[in-house]
C-alpha cells in the first residue's frame, strides 16, 4: 500500500447475511480488519472501521419464514448474536450498519437515482438463473447440472421485468484501472481472475427484482424493489453519509474494503463500476483473503461446535483464535480449521514460546533481582543480536503489515522471540545470579529481555489486544499508547521499573481425544 499523505483510514468487512449465524469463516474477516484497524490507530491514522449486516433480500425473507418470524425479527435477533460475537473477540469497530436502516434506505435511494439521472439504468427482462444461497444472477457457464457451480445448490429459472446497470458501459474504463493499478485488487490471482472476466466480455446487469418483497422499494417504480447485492454495496457509502456530509468527506474513498475470495465480482467490478457512473472515487485496494475449510468436524461430538467463534474463545481465549487465524496460512490463502490445530499453535507458539519468555524473564527478575529491572550495562554478543533484530523490527513488520501479510508480521515477531528465548540459554541467569561480579552482566540480560518483552507488547497489540496488555501489567508497564514509532524505540524500560509476576499468560491446553 502506497503511504498516504492524510492520515484518515478507511476500512470494511463485508456486511453479513443475518440467516446464518457468525462463525469462523465470518470471524476470520473482521478478526483481519480489527487487526488492520488497530495498527493503523496505533500508527496514527484516524481509522473508521466499518462492519454491519445484510438483512433484506429472497434468502433473508425465506429464512424467517421457515422460523415463523417476520424478516426484522429474525434481523433483529441475529444482530444481536453478531454483535455479542464481536463484542467476545475484541473488534474495535466504529459503526455498524443495518441496511434496514433508514439511514442506509435514503441514502441508497438516492445512489440509485443518480444512476438513473447518469442514464446508466434502463428496463429490460431477464431471462436466467438465479441462485438464492448467493443470491446472484448466474450465467448458462455458472450453472453445472442444474446447480450453482459455485456453491453446488439448486438454482431458480427467472424471468422477469428487471432494470439492468449498464455494466458493459464500463469495460474498457475497468480494465485500464485495474491494469494501471497493480494494488487495487490484490491478491495477485484475484486480480488476474477480475481482469481476465473483464476481457471475456461484461454483460449489462439486473440490478431490481419483481418479485421479492422484503428489500428497499426501487426508485420511482413500485413494482420493483432494489437486488439485494446493489442494496449490500451501498453501506460502504451509506454509513458515511453522501457527498457534502462531514464524514465522507473525511473517509471516503475506502483504504481496504476485506472480504473472502467469493464475493470479489461484486466489490472488483460492479462496486467500481457504480463508482464511476456516480463520479466517486474508487476504494484504494480490495483485498480478498482465502477459505477456510471445516475438515468434516463442523460438529465435533466430544468438543462441541467448533466452527462457532464463541465456543472456540470460550475453551481456548479469543486472542488464541486471533492468533491462530491470522498465524496458520499466509492472508490470502485457504486453510482448513480445526480445534486441534488451534491447540497446537497454542501451546507451541503462545506458551512455550511467548508465555515461557515472559514468565522465565519475570521469575528471574523477582528472584534475583527483587522484582526490580535494572539498568543494563555492557552488550554481550548475544545481546547485541537480539538488539539489532529488535531495531530492525519496526521497518520489516510495517513492510508486511501494508501488504495485508499478518502471517509474515507474526513470523518476524517470533524470531524476536525465539531469538530472546536463546539469550536465555547462552547467557544463563541462574550461573550469573550465583557470582557477585556478574551482577551487572545479569541487570543488562534481565534488561535485554524485558526490554524484547516490552517490544513483542507494542508489535502483538493489534493481534492480541488482551494478552498484550497482560503482559505490560505483568512487566510493570503502563497501558500502550500511540504512536507507535515512538513505543517502537529500543531502551524505553526505565530502570527500576517493578515486575508483577503473574500467573502463566497461556496456559497449556489438552484437548481430550475424539
Ligand atoms: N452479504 C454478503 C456480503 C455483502 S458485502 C457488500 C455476504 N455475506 S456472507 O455472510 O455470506 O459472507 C460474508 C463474508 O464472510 C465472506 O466474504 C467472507 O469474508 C466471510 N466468509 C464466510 N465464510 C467463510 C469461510 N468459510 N472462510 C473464510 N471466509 C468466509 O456474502
Amino acid at each position: 500500500m502506497k503511504q498516504k499523505v492524510s492520515k484518515k483510514f478507511y476500512i470494511t468487512t463485508p456486511i453479513y447475511y443475518v440467516n446464518a449465524e457468525p462463525h469462523i469463516g465470518t470471524a476470520y474477516t473482521i478478526i483481519a480488519a480489527d487487526t488492520l484497524a488497530r495498527y493503523k490507530r496505533l500508527q496514527g491514522y484516524d481509522v473508521f472501521f466499518l462492519t454491519g449486516t445484510d438483512e433484506h433480500g429472497q434468502k433473508i425473507q425465506a429464512a424467517a419464514e421457515e422460523n415463523n418470524e417476520t424478516p426484522i425479527q429474525l434481523a433483529d435477533r441475529m444482530v444481536e448474536r453478531f454483535q455479542k460475537t464481536w463484542k467476545t473477540l475484541n473488534i474495535s469497530y466504529d459503526d455498524f450498519i443495518r441496511t434496514t436502516e433508514p439511514r442506509h434506505i435514503s441514502r441508497t435511494s438516492s445512489l440509485i437515482k443518480r444512476l438513473l439521472d447518469q442514464g446508466d439504468i434502463y428496463l429490460g427482462e431477464y431471462e436466467g438463473w438465479y441462485c438464492i444461497p448467493e443470491e446472484t444472477f448466474l450465467t448458462e457457464r455458472q450453472v453445472v447440472d442444474g446447480k450453482c457451480a459455485s456453491c453446488g445448490r439448486e438454482v431458480q429459472k427467472l424471468k422477469e421485468e428487471t432494470y439492468f446497470f449498464r455494466l458493459s458501459r464500463y469495460q474498457e474504463r475497468l480494465l485500464k484501472y485495474i491494469e494501471e493499478n497493480p494494488e487495487f485488487v490484490q491478491p495477485e490471482t484475484r486480480r488476474n481472475e477480475v481482469l481476465s472476466r473483464i476481457k471475456g466480455g461484461l454483460n449489462d446487469v439486473p440490478i431490481s427484482r419483481r418479485t421479492v418483497s422484503w428489500a428497499i422499494p426501487f426508485p420511482e417504480n413500485e413494482e420493483h424493489t432494489l437486488y439485494v447485492w446493489i442494496d449490500a454495496l451501498c453501506n460502504y457509502i451509506s454509513a458515511l453519509g453522501l457527498d457534502e456530509e462531514e464524514r465522507f468527506k473525511k473517509y471516503w474513498p475506502a483504504d481496504v474494503h476485506l472480504m473472502a475470495k467469493d464475493i470479489v465480482w461484486f466489490h472488483g467490478v460492479i462496486w467500481p463500476a457504480m463508482l464511476m457512473s456516480l463520479g466517486l472515487s474508487l476504494p484504494t485496494r480490495i483485498f480478498a483473503h482465502g477459505w477456510w475449510n471445516f475438515a468434516g468436524d463442523k460438529m465435533s461430538k466430544s468438543l462441541g461446535n467448533v466452527v462457532d467463534p464463541n465456543f472456540v474463545a470460550e475453551k481456548l481465549g479469543a486472542d488464541a483464535l486471533r492468533y491462530f487465524l491470522l498465524r496458520e496460512v499466509p492472508f490470502g490463502q485457504d486453510g482448513s480449521f480445526s480445534l486441534q490445530a488451534v491447540v497446537r499453535r497454542l501451546n507451541s507458539d503462545l506458551a512455550n514460546d511467548l508465555g515461557n519468555l515472559l514468565h522465565r524473564t519475570l521469575n528471574m527478575t523477582q528472584r534475583y533481582q527483587d522484582g526490580v529491572i535494572l539498568a543494563p550495562s555492557e552488550e554481550a554478543a548475544s545481546l547485541g543480536e537480539l538488539a539489532s533484530l529488535a531495531r530492525a523490527l519496526p521497518e520489516k513488520f510495517n513492510h508486511f503489515m501494508e501488504n495485508l501479510q499478518f502471517s509474515l508480521c507474526l513470523e518476524a515477531l517470533w524470531e524476536l522471540i525465539r531469538r530472546a528465548n536463546r539469550c536465555v540459554e547462552e547467557n544463563k541467569p541462574w550461573e550469573l545470579a550465583k557470582d557477585e561480579v556478574q551482577r551487572e552482566r545479569l541487570a543488562t540480560v534481565l534488561y535485554y529481555l524485558a526490554e524484547a518483552l516490552r517490544l513483542v507488547t507494542v508489535y502483538l497489540s493489534p493481534f492480541l489486544p488482551t494478552k498484550t496488555e497482560e503482559m505490560r501489567s505483568q512487566l510493570g508497564l503502563a497501558p500502550l499508547k500511540p504512536p507507535l514509532e515512538e513505543a517502537s524505540r529500543w531502551g524505553l524500560i526505565r530502570p527500576g521499573t517493578r515486575v508483577n509476576l503473574g500467573e502463566p499468560l497461556f496456559p497449556r491446553v489438552e484437548l481430550p481425544q475424539e
